[in-house]
């Protein structure tokens, strides 16, 4: 059954985001400006597990989805009559997490009568930096690098993407998670390690880059991550404890490891720049918030004459405001259908 109300209230949209571990609702209007963007992070809860447990997660956001969208609605000053259309995330993430937000959506959309569309996850990182510039930022190369996913896109238009290249085992950001857990660093990784790389040296240890001979177009970090093991424990056979590190070995590894990522990153990139022939690059996911990333994407930049658009720190790790590309859908006609399920689970290419 789908709602095809028409859209005659203020242009305002209801997103929601919950696909893993952070709570999120934004209001944001046709012109894409945000409104409100609320996110409730769930990072205390999963910190003394050192990783997202997707229960622990489902049950926060059961908790959590009605304050988030109080809130969002309350800093947008507006009321559940002003909107004209919910989005939510449908895919891909942990199922219980997608569940809570498609319920409240859907719940939303019946009782207000209003469209509900659904949204791809990782397309919407991307278009995170549509809404920061206000420019058609289409066609262009996309890379998506979050806790989950490592993808590049030969984005046509907004809403039309064919797959270039994914990881073939650990996405970016969980080498950055598994790398901090190995160093004694706090979950979430990524940020943990960008603060202790600050006072390293990414030359002190030569990690491999694997994968950037060739023309393909696929990552592969579980090896980066092996090799950082070895780095710390040795390579003698058996579990054993990890030694304590003192705090300046640890920022020449966190330094090192960070700038094998970042190589390959960019280094792919490229690559997929020639190979398209596009001459824009879009980067978004929670791992495009790495500042040493941002600043080796300025340089790629500069070296290829391409406009690099790196989505805005606070739109690159999962927030709701970044699902506002379901105005470009419903600009489609693409409306979801109140039966819809969750569509959990990674993209990869194969
Ligand atoms: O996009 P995101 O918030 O959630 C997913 O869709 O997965 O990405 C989360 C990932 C985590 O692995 C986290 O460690 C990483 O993004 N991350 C970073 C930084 N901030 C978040 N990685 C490197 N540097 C950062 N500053
Ligand atoms: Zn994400």
């Amino acid at each position: 059954m789908s709602i095809c109300a028409p859209l005659n209230r203020p242009d305002l949209l209801l997103a929601i985001e919950s696909s893993c571990d952070e709570t999120a609702a934004a209001v944001v209007d046709r012109n894409l400006q945000i409104r409100s963007n609320v996110v409730r992070s769930q990072d205390d809860l999963h910190r003394q597990f050192g990783g997202v447990v997707p229960e622990v997660a489902s049950r926060a956001h059961v908790e959590r989805i009605i304050p988030a969208i109080d809130e969002a609605l309350c800093a947008a000053g507006v009321g559940f009559d002003d909107l004209s259309a919910i989005a939510v995330t449908s895919r891909p993430g942990l199922v219980g997490s997608l569940l809570v937000g498609l319920t409240a959506a859907k719940t939303l959309a019946l009782a207000l009568e209003i469209p509900f569309v659904d949204v791809n996850h990782v397309e919407a990182h991307l278009f995170a930096c549509q809404m920061s510039t206000k420019r058609d930022v289409f066609p262009a190369v996309g890379l998506v690098v979050s806790g989950g996913h490592t993808l590049l896109f030969d984005c046509r238009s907004a809403v039309d993407f064919e797959m270039l290249g994914s990881t073939i085992d650990d996405a970016a950001g969980e080498a950055f998670d598994k790398g901090a857990k190995l160093l004694g660093l706090e979950y979430p990784g990524g940020p943990a390690i960008e603060r202790a790389a600050a006072s390293g040296n990414p030359q002190a240890v030569r990690f491999p880059r694997p994968l950037l001979d060739g023309p393909q177009l696929d990552f592969s970090f579980s090896g980066l991550k092996t090799s950082l093991l070895y780095e710390i424990q040795g390579t003698s056979e058996g579990r054993r404890e990890l030694p304590a590190l003192n705090p300046s070995r640890v920022a020449d590894l966190a330094a090192s490891y960070q700038e094998a990522i970042v190589d390959v990153l960019v280094a792919k990139c490229r690559k997929a720049l020639d190979r398209t022939g596009r001459q824009t690059l879009l980067v978004g996911g929670g791992v495009a918030a790495n500042r040493r990333l941002r600043e080796r994407l300025g340089e790629l930049a500069r070296d290829q004459s391409v406009d690099v658009v790196v989505a805005p720190p606070q739109l690159c790790t999962d927030n709701a405001a970044m699902a506002a590309m379901a105005w470009e859908l419903l600009e489609r006609g693409d409306q979801a259908s109140l039966d819809l399920d969750a569509m959990p689970g990674p993209i990869r290419k194969r």
